[in-house]
């Protein structure tokens, strides 16, 4: 099986890459370096990545060929884009609709005539659905975006679904609850409280910290990505991929307290426009679609990322 893996070098496309190749595929990345963050971290990601066994392109995907690079791959991963909820309001909207909806629709106007194309798996998001009216949200529930970013997000996720219902272009949309563990983006929440955790530093929070979320360990997205490629769907499905253990924000915290062995400081600020209350998704359509179930508890989830943080920022063991 090939496989095409775009935003190769980010978070997430890096460890769907690594997973592919382990598992002995043939694997393209493509990545344009966008500088949403320092671009070098993503160029590490890459190195990171079993020698020689990746064919990486550098290009953006909205000039890219996109015909030419469907032509001889059988499994989409389209985890491009350009991420956070809360960059997206302002001037910087444009630059979402780029990378998001127009990259998203390029490349599934390439997948229509893409000869051998047996799935292609869209990484949308919890951001879709804003403040849900109920928890656990179903997949069914009217999305309501409450974020640039989700309208972003959902809109390419429509294009998915009504591509797949005009063509038969063979798309899964999966839902990704935030998505964190060891090399998780420098701007999310628990990168941001492992680096200052390891460094005494001051640790910002946005609003009281009472908002909730369910977060996603990133071996389980991985997973969730390889069962959505691999078991048959129905062509343009969606579905929540979400870990399970939904805390609040102080609760994780405290845990991460707990796991460091030492006090955190704290500061707290105004809440952020963007930033929903609280995520929580049902996962029962997915586990019964493909056996999807979340592995990775939060407590475990968090230890990792610590680990992980303990290393990259360079700190000895706080205990
Ligand atoms: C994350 C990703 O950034 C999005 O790309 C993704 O689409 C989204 O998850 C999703 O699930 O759909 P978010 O939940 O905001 O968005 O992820 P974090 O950056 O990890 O933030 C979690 C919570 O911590 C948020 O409420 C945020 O306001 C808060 N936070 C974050 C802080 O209080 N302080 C910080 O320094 C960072």
């Amino acid at each position: 099986m090939k496989a095409l893996v775009t935003g190769a070098a980010g978070f997430i496309g890096s460890n769907i890459a690594r997973r592919l190749i382990d598992d002995g595929w043939e694997v393209v990345g493509i990545d344009s370096f966008t500088d949403y963050y320092d671009p070098q971290l993503k160029r590490q990601n890459l190195a990171s990545l079993p020698s020689g066994r990746l064919d990486f392109i550098e290009a953006d995907l909205l000039t890219v060929d996109a015909n030419k690079l469907l032509e001889d791959i059988d499994i989409v991963f389209h985890q491009a884009g350009q991420p956070g909820v809360r960059k997206s309001w302002g001037a910087d909207f444009g630059v979402y609709i780029d990378s998001n909806v127009l990259v998203t629709q390029r490349l599934l106007e390439a997948a229509r005539f893409a000869p051998i194309l047996k799935k292609f798996v869209y990484a949308s998001s919890s951001s879709v659905y804003g403040n849900a009216a109920r928890f656990p949200v179903i997949e069914g529930d009217a999305p309501k975006p409450l974020s640039p970013y989700g309208v972003t997000k959902l809109a390419a996720e429509h294009l998915c679904t009504l591509y797949a219902e005009n063509f038969g272009v063979p798309t899964v949309s999966l839902r990704y609850f935030t998505v964190y563990g060891p090399g998780q983006r420098p701007d999310m929440a628990f990168t941001r409280f492992v680096r200052a955790a390891v460094l005494d530093e001051e640790i910002t929070i946005f609003g009281g910290g009472e908002q909730i979320r369910d977060f996603t360990f990133i071996s389980d997205i991985v997973d969730a990505n390889v069962r959505a490629a691999l078991a048959p769907t129905h062509l343009g499905s969606v579905f929540n991929v979400a870990g399970g253990s939904s805390i609040s924000v102080n609760d994780s915290l405290a845990m991460l307290a707990s796991l460091a062995g030492a006090p955190l400081k704290i500061n707290f600020i105004g809440a952020v426009p963007g930033d929903v209350a609280r995520t929580g998704g049902s996962t029962e359509a997915f586990r019964s679609a493909v056996g999807w179930v979340p592995s990775v508890t939060i407590e475990q989830g968090l230890a990792a990322q610590l680990e992980w943080g303990r290393k990259v920022f360079g700190a000895t063991d706080q205990q």
